[in-house]
């Protein structure tokens, strides 16, 4: 058999060494030692780390790359950051919005996110956002998984237009039903607009995925409301809560109920630890609380735990790249996981975890996965976090579709090796 790509002597992140990954027609044909075949194109993976390709299941495109427009957030809050972007809604056009988000694609290409779960804010009566990103989705599907949110930033009853807005969002097709609970005027608003929403999923066959409890309050019960929803509905498997950093503050004696509620619900769970250790606890003096959702527990409860990036240079935040391993790394150390299999796990966070919420298929790299892949600079997954490793090559139906050379220091010491790798900080023959 002849193979249009194969990568030689690719680690894997399941452990596994040495292995050459066959590919033909834009899937996986074979994985194994020695594969013995030609192919259009080889990619020599050096016995560096090939993994899945990173998946960010929450963001806002719509906000992205958006810094400074129409000014900086000062203060560099939460609160400047939600009147910046109600400066900015009037003031952008499809155009621009469609311009940044494409922008903002090629940048995950080059870091091999290929696939993206956006929110897009519906609280404009002209659905700009959603007009724009739609458009946008149309154009990087052959590149880029993009699965759309629509979210009530202003909240589904704070806003009046917000419900029918939604309702038009949908019907211009976009995929999910979003919402913001914790942000109405009264918690019985909040659980009403996550009873509704589930409704609205359920009667049209969509996926569910809010803004639930991202606050420090430990008497907001969104997460509650969304699980009973999700139960009472029988929309298992469907439903996300992204967030949900009020469980930092919960007692522990609720949570004890509540984590086996949300996994009989089977939801999937989001935290989005730069944005949550950034915006948590700010009304703390000391000790101040971090903020994140309790990963480890929901993830040893059965739940599907995904970490996702939210927010790229936007009113909210100023930093960010694409860089999935830099949203693990956050994670990893927020949630204090740093046994072996924990770091390991925080891989999974960003590729298999996010890719099971958004409900890819194909995704993997399993014969018959389709053929998308990274090869990192990097052993293992734990080194791959360690450096935020470059992305040497990124892999799309079985084409590559972006490269980074290999990151070296060369150093000028007299008498002394002359380039030094990142990775094993080894000295590197000079050729
Ligand atoms: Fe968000």
């Amino acid at each position: 058999m002849r193979f249009d790509l194969i990568v030689r002597n690719a680690a894997l992140p399941d452990g596994r060494r040495g292995l050459d990954i066959g590919c033909a027609g834009g899937r996986i044909v074979a994985v194994e030692r020695g594969l013995a075949a030609e192919a259009g194109q080889e990619v020599d993976a050096s016995g560096h780390l090939v993994s899945p390709p990173f998946v960010d299941v929450h963001f806002h495109m719509d906000a992205t790359l958006s810094l400074g427009r129409p000014r900086m957030n000062v203060s560099g809050t939460l609160l400047e950051g939600i009147a910046l972007w109600g400066e900015l809604k009037p003031l952008q056009t499809v155009e621009e919005i469609a311009e940044r988000a494409l922008r903002y694609c090629d940048l995950a290409v080059s870091q091999g996110l290929l696939a993206i779960r956006s929110h897009v804010d519906v609280c404009d009566d002209a659905l700009k956002g959603v007009e724009a990103l739609v458009q946008v989705r149309r154009q990087v599907t052959g590149y880029i998984d993009l699965q759309l949110v629509a979210f009530p930033q202003d909240g589904l009853y704070r806003s009046p237009t917000a419900e029918a807005n939604l309702l038009r969002a949908l019907d211009m097709g976009v995929d999910v039903v979003g919402g913001i609970p914790h942000f109405e005027r009264t918690m019985a608003d909040g659980a009403a607009s996550v009873r509704r929403l589930c409704e609205i999923a359920a009667g049209r066959g969509l996926m569910v995925d809010m803004h639930c409890d991202e606050t420090d309050d430990p008497l907001s019960r969104h997460v509650e409301s969304l699980a009973h929803e999700t139960q009472r509905l029988g929309l298992q498997g469907r439903v996300a809560g992204s967030h949900l950093t009020s469980m930092h503050s919960m007692d522990n004696y609720y949570v004890s109920k509540l984590i086996p509620l949300m996994a009989e619900a089977g939801l999937h769970a989001i935290p989005n630890p730069p944005i949550n250790i950034m915006l948590q606890g700010r009304h703390d003096t000391y000790p101040k609380r971090r903020g994140l959702t309790r990963v480890r527990e929901l993830r040893d409860a059965g739940l599907n735990v995904a970490f996702g990036q939210d927010c790229v240079m936007d009113p909210w935040y100023s930093l960010g790249g694409a860089d999935m391993l830099d949203v693990a790394h956050m994670g990893l150390h927020v949630g204090q996981l740093s046994s072996r299999a924990d770091m390991g796990w925080c891989l999974e966070a960003v590729t298999g975890n996010p890719a099971k919420v958004m409900g890819l298929q194909g995704y993997g790299l399993a014969p018959g996965c389709n053929a998308d892949m990274v090869l990192l600079q990097a052993r293992d997954p734990v080194e791959a976090i360690r450096l935020r490793a470059t992305r040497l090559a990124v892999i799309r139906r079985g084409k590559v579709i972006a490269e980074t050379p290999a990151r070296v220091a060369r150093l000028v010491l007299e008498g002394r090796p002359a380039t030094v790798d990142p990775a094993t900080y080894a000295p590197v023959a000079e050729g």
